[in-house]
């Protein structure tokens, strides 16, 4: 028997069986992951989203190997804790203070605390079929669930989480007619773990107006989205001026680091004491390490460049499926993006729930991974791209996904696809 309960300690790392075997990765470097094998793949979850410099970048490894050197658990404030907050707030425009926390999923749990504190109301609101994380407080709603669907038409909420439907302008209205006990409303750039579908030009700005106009905060989930598109937050970009935010993934390139940063009256209460914050791991001098090695790389690292190639690489995969007589789209950005078998890209939850062909993402999982590149088996998982996916790396990728679009167009014909959900998915 087996000790580790299904294999792994995260849903999101379920992947099916290729030819009766099951993936275990022994190694990584740059855009490349090894099997036990010793077989190599073309990675593209990356640390879903972790990874944005590439495995194992060597100025990332010393510097975390230092730290670990140095002392690994030093209790007591420590000399890399300041100089990693103070590199994080040149990018958080007026959230220029910064507390620290090992996964995203702390991290908007404690910034959920935050609003919570500071506007003494209970609930915070998230949007249906989003993910911003595992733990009870806003593991709700999320993607596959009845209650992202809305399924018994009315909004679900629970004693200290409410659901908002993405891209409804006229809902968030709704929400605060109906509920004066909102704190916060979370929002992300895009609704990543649903499939990368696109906010609608103004409707996150129109979320914060309205939510700033009932007294609640906003929360930026920024934990998949910053720092992936350039240095920095996306929804700063966006227009946006949120009261928190939430930042980890990309920022330590595969080490655990998360942060929540904010507006300093709307932390004051961790600062006086008032509010409640811990973790024997948090801010731990190997995540602040990695936060300095990552952010000072990222800062020097062509954005625009691994944008126009993902981007010149989604127009592949489109048209390399339509010669095979096989409609998809993608959406998203060029360094993350989703495949979706329809002709329009989803634009609401509604729309990514009818249009998710779970046997299409999982025949497109194994037709890759035969081919040599590793996605997401997900209808709602996402591709990503990191600095060392190069011009060699990319043209692997397209040749994989020529090898693909020709399977699955044997599978599935070049008729249309099954557009109906086979189960749940998991996110990540
Ligand atoms: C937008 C978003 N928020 C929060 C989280 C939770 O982060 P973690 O998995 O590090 O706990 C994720 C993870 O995928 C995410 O994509």
């Amino acid at each position: 028997m087996r000790n580790l309960v299904g294999d792994v300690s995260s849903a999101a790392r379920i992947l099916p069986e290729l030819d009766g075997e099951k993936l275990f990765i022994a190694a990584g470097k740059g855009a490349y992951l090894w099997d036990e094998q010793g077989r190599r793949y073309i990675d593209t979850a990356l640390g879903f989203g972790a990874v944005l410099l590439g495995h194992s970048r060597p100025t990332v490894l010393e510097s975390v190997s230092r730290a670990l050197h140095d002392a690994a658990a030093p209790s007591w404030a420590h000399t890399r804790e300041h100089p990693a907050a103070t590199a994080l707030a040149q990018f958080t425009g007026d959230m220029r203070k910064v507390m620290f926390t090992n996964s995203g999923s702390e991290a908007v749990h404690l910034a959920s605390r935050a609003a919570r504190a500071f506007t003494g109301r209970r609930r915070v609101a998230k949007m249906a079929a989003g993910f911003d994380g595992w733990f009870d407080e806003v593991s709700f709603g999320n993607v596959s669930t009845p209650e992202a669907a809305f399924a018994d038409g009315a909004r679900p909420f629970t004693e200290r989480t409410t659901l908002l439907r993405f891209n409804d302008f006229e809902d968030v209205e709704r929400l605060f007619e109906e509920d004066h006990d909102v704190a916060a409303v979370i929002v992300e750039p895009m609704l990543a773990n649903a499939g990368c579908i696109m906010a609608a030009p103004g409707y996150l700005r129109h979320v914060q107006t309205v939510a700033h106009r009932h007294g609640a905060l906003v929360i930026a989930d920024e934990v998949l989205m910053g720092f992936r598109l350039f240095a920095g937050l996306t929804s700063l970009r966006e227009g946006l001026s949120p009261d928190i935010a939430t930042v980890g993934k990309a920022i330590g390139n595969g080490v655990p680091v998360s942060a929540v940063v904010g507006r300093a009256e709307v932390l004051e209460g961790f600062e006086r004491g008032t509010v409640l914050r811990g973790g024997t791991f948090s801010g731990n001098p190997m995540a602040c390490a990695a936060l300095l090695a990552t952010l000072e790389s990222l800062q020097q690292s062509d954005y625009e460049s691994l944008t126009t190639k993902g981007d010149d690489l989604r127009a592949f995969i489109e048209s390399t499926f339509a010669t095979h007589g096989m409609t998809v789209v993608t959406c998203g950005f060029g360094t993350v993006f989703s495949i979706w078998p329809c002709a329009a890209a989803p634009t609401t939850y509604d729309e990514a729930n009818r249009f998710a062909s779970p046997a299409f993402s999982k025949a497109l999982h194994l037709a890759l991974r035969k081919a040599g590149v590793l996605v997401m088996p997900s209808p709602y998982g996402r591709i990503y791209l990191s600095f060392d996916h190069h011009d060699g790396v990319l043209q692997e990728m397209k040749n994989a996904f020529s090898k693909a679009a020709a399977c699955l167009a044997m599978v599935f014909g070049s008729a249309s696809l099954p557009h109906h959900a086979f189960g749940s998915a998991s996110v990540g």
